[in-house]
This record gives C-alpha cells, sequence and structure tokens, in this order.
C-alpha cells in the first residue's frame, strides 16, 4: 500500500517495498518512537493544531499502543518501518484525529530524535554492566594485594609486577571507556524535533519544550545537520569500539594465562569449554569469541562512518543503515561485558606459579644496573656490566642473585654484598615507589582510589 498520498497511481513493487522496510529491525525504535509523538502531540496543540481532547485522545491511543507492544501483541502488518506502523494503528483507533499528528514533522527528525532517545538510554545500560567490571576487577585486585608476577613487555619477561597492578591496567582503561561512553551520550543529548524535513516546520513548536518532555538537555542549532546527523552514533560506537578493544585485550590475556604452559589462571568451569574430540580440554572459547568480536564493533563503526562520508545534505536513505550495526554493537558490548565480568569473578590465579615465574627470566637485571648507577656508575656502563653478568649466567645456568660476589666482581668491581637485597623480587617491586609505580604501597593508594571513583560513578538508590 502506498502511505503518501495522491502523488502516484503505481503501488510500489513488493521487491522494493521489502527492499527498503526497516520494521523488522526498527520497531526496537517503538518506546522511543512513542515518546516522540507525545512530545509532539503536546507541541501541536500549544500551537493549536489539535485541541486538548484531541491531544488526549492521541496520548491514550499512543499509551494503548506501547502497552501491547510491551505484551507483544501490537498486530505489525507490512509497513515500511515503526513510525508508519504507529501512525497506521493511530488512524485505525482514532480516525481524522490520528491523521493529525503527522503536521509539523517528518519521519526525518523523527527518527534522529528515536535514534537519540535511543543511544543516550543504551550508553546507560553499557555503562551499569561496565561499572559492574570494573568492581570486579578492584575485588580480585585486593583479593590479591602482594601476589607477584612478571610483567612482560614484547611478551618477554621484563620487570616483576603486583598482580593488582597489573589487574588495575585495566581498571584506567575501562576508566577511559566510562568517560568516553559519557561523553557518546552527552553529544546525543540535543533534540531535533521541529527540524521538520529539513528546512524547520511552518507551525511555532515550542522545541525547548519537547526536548525537556523527552529529557534532553537541549535542542540542536540546525535542521539540515539536525536531520542528517549520526555522528552520535558514530561517537557511540566509537567508544563501543575502544571499549572492546580493551576487553579483547583482556580476553587475550586470559587465552594466554590460562594455557598451562603460562599457567597463571584457571578458568572456572562454568566459564570454559570442552572439546568434541579430545576429552581433556578446558577451552577459553569465551575470552577468543570477546576476541573475535572485536573485530564485528569496529566493522559496524567503519560501516557507519563509510556510509555517512558521501551524504549531501540533508536526510538521505542511507541514514537507515545506522541502525543494525548500532543495534547489534549494543548488544554484543553488552554480552562481552557480561561474559568477562563472569569470567573474571570466578577465575583462580594460581600465584604461586606466578611468583616463581616473577624472578625467572633476569627480570632483576634493571635493578642490578640500577644499583650499579648509585655506586657511580653512568647507566650505559652499568648497563653493560648488568649485561655481562646476565651473559654469565645464561653460560652458567643460574641467576643473577645466584653469583657469588667473586662473580660479579669480576665484571664490575664497585659490586659491594648489598648487592643481593636490592635484587630480590620483592626489592625490585619496592623500590618502584613513584606514583604510577607498582611498589605495593603505590599498588595500594591506587587501589582506594579506584575504589573512590567507582564508588562515586555507581548509581544512587
Ligand atoms: N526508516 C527511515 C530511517 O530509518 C525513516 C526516515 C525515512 N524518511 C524518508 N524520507 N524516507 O532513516
Amino acid at each position: 500500500m502506498k502511505l503518501w498520498g495522491g502523488r502516484f497511481e503505481k503501488e510500489t513493487e513488493a521487491l522494493v517495498h521489502s527492499f527498503s522496510s526497516s520494521l523488522s529491525y526498527d520497531r526496537r525504535l517503538a518506546a522511543h518512537d512513542l515518546r516522540v509523538s507525545e512530545a509532539h502531540a503536546l507541541a501541536l496543540e500549544e500551537c493549536g493544531v489539535i485541541d486538548a481532547s484531541e491531544r488526549e485522545a492521541i496520548v491514550a491511543a499512543l499509551g494503548e499502543l506501547r502497552a501491547e507492544m510491551e505484551r507483544g501483541d501490537f498486530a505489525f502488518a507490512d509497513e515500511e518501518d515503526i513510525h508508519t506502523a504507529v501512525e497506521r494503528a493511530l488512524v485505525e483507533r482514532l480516525g481524522e484525529v490520528g491523521a493529525k499528528l503527522r503536521a509539523a514533522r517528518s519521519r526525518n527528525d523523527q527518527v534522529a530524535a528515536d535514534m537519540r532517545l535511543f543511544v543516550k538510554e543504551e550508553s546507560r545500560r553499557v555503562m551499569a554492566l561496565l561499572l559492574e567490571l570494573m568492581g570486579v576487577i578492584l575485588e580480585r585486585a585486593r583479593e590479591h594485594l602482594g601476589a607477584v608476577m612478571p610483567g612482560f613487555t614484547h611478551l618477554q619477561p621484563a620487570q616483576p609486577v603486583l598482580l593488582s597492578h597489573h589487574l588495575m591496567a585495566y581498571f584506567e582503561m575501562f576508566k577511559r571507556d566510562a568517560m568516553r561512553l559519557g561523553e557518546a551520550a552527552a553529544r546525543a543529548d540535543l533534540c531535533p524535533l521541529g527540524s521538520g524535513a529539513l528546512a524547520g516546520v511552518t507551525f511555532p513548536l515550542d522545541r525547548g519544550m519537547m526536548a525537556d518532555e523527552l529529557g534532553f538537555g537541549g535542542i540542536t542549532a540546525n535542521s539540515m545537520d539536525a536531520v542528517s546527523d549520526r555522528d552520535f552514533v558514530a561517537d557511540f560506537l566509537y567508544a563501543l569500539c575502544v571499549l572492546s578493544v580493551h576487553l579483547s585485550r583482556m580476553a587475550e590475556e586470559m587465552v594466554l594465562w590460562s594455557t598451562p604452559r603460562f599457567g597463571f589462571m584457571e578458568l572456572d568451569e562454568a566459564y570454559a569449554t570442552g572439546s568434541s574430540i579430545m576429552p581433556q580440554k578446558a577451552n577459553p572459547d569465551l575470552a577468543e569469541l570477546v576476541r573475535g568480536k572485536a573485530g564485528r564493533m569496529l566493522g559496524h563503526l567503519v560501516s557507519l562512518l563509510v556510509m555517512l562520508k558521501g551524504l549531501p545534505l540533508s536526510y538521505n536513505r542511507d541514514l537507515q543503515e545506522d541502525k543494525e550495526g548500532l543495534f547489534d554493537a549494543v548488544d554484543q558490548a553488552a554480552a562481552m561485558l557480561r561474559v568477562m565480568t563472569g569470567a573474571l569473578a570466578t577465575a583462580t590465579f594460581d600465584v604461586v606459579r606466578m611468583a616463581e615465574a616473577a624472578g625467572e627470566g633476569f627480570t632483576n637485571a634493571t635493578d642490578l644496573a640500577d644499583y650499579l648507577v648509585r655506586k657511580g656508575l653512568p647507566f650505559l656502563e652499568a648497563h653493560a656490566a648488568a649485561g655481562r653478568l646476565v651473559r654469565a649466567c645464561m653460560e652458567a645456568g643460574k641467576r643473577l642473585e645466584e653469583l657469588s660476589l667473586e662473580d660479579f666482581r669480576a665484571v664490575e668491581p664497585r659490586v659491594d654484598e648489598d648487592v643481593y637485597e636490592h635484587i630480590t623480587v620483592s626489592a625490585c617491586l619496592n623500590a618502584r615507589d613513584l606514583p604510577g609505580g607498582t611498589a605495593p604501597a603505590r599498588v595500594e593508594e591506587a587501589l582506594a582510589e579506584a575504589e573512590a571513583w567507582l564508588e562515586s560513578r555507581r548509581p544512587r538508590p
């Protein structure tokens, strides 16, 4: 059926109708679309296009539609999109009164408003899940305060660190994600209603009132931009993308740490999966899927940006392609957060294995060089001397701390008996005693700060 009145003599080809219909997915915007229509009805009443009783009838009918949709018994027909489905149902119920609601608006400003409401709401949902994961990170970090592990660069043993310091590196990443989510929500927080198809409308709608009704912080400034702007979707997708990149990095460490070759972590059985052929396997599939999905998230961001880049002002139907990627991205992000939160909360850390590994691979070589600096050597010479001592250890199959004083002095005569107390794992940790460092006292400070930050962000009851 043609909804757009008298201009056409032909019905739309079925193929074209199904090709262009978005109802199968934009029905997800139904609740937002109904709210937008209520605000519009109020504005129409204020400027005399409908009277109070008509507005009341419209709002009551919109309420019925909402209830039916929530119960799942609203009868969608084969409409082009959610906006036409709602309008069709209103006209069915209210006749002429229902048909009045289309005055002074367009699906172009309507869908922009729906999308902005959606982004605002979903960013809150993702934020709540993110804060939960951050809470679990802090719990595990506090529980394991004191546990040591090797820190890596290039995935080669580098210097000892606290497990809590390592875990809290993720807290910092997620803290930035929380800020990005908040910024994306703020970018979406302007109401485009009143922009009409592109140029504004000829009735004096109270745009500020509609924005207030819908909980927006303000109104958009330019009608042509407002109907074609999806930057707020790009901002949100970018925030979700970076978040999923962080989740993916964490997932990669779960994969590494849970392989027996590392043996740092064991996933709870409820979070590991078996093999159809190898009876011994307990695989970290969930972490691998998180890692895999990060690519899909980036795909959604790239699709949106590429879709936007060639659009002339103002609205173009290409913009309808903004939805499925967004919906999928937000669902995937929520699922990834949930599963990582559960996996991290239930995983077991093998702190004995980690502590052993912390001292393997000459992770105290930097501290030996720093010791020599304190004895007066320029760092370049200290580095070279420590390197020669590492070499000697490799040949003798020893650790640095297993060398005799004579062995040390053969390479560098300024070494004293006190060298041994400077190259233990705990000396290495304690020495990094500056803000941001891994010294236990600093990590405890950072943990307390992180806990306070999280507490301040938790939604109040
Ligand atoms: N389904 C459309 C979208 O999502 C709604 C706006 C359609 N506007 C139009 N003039 N065809 O973008």
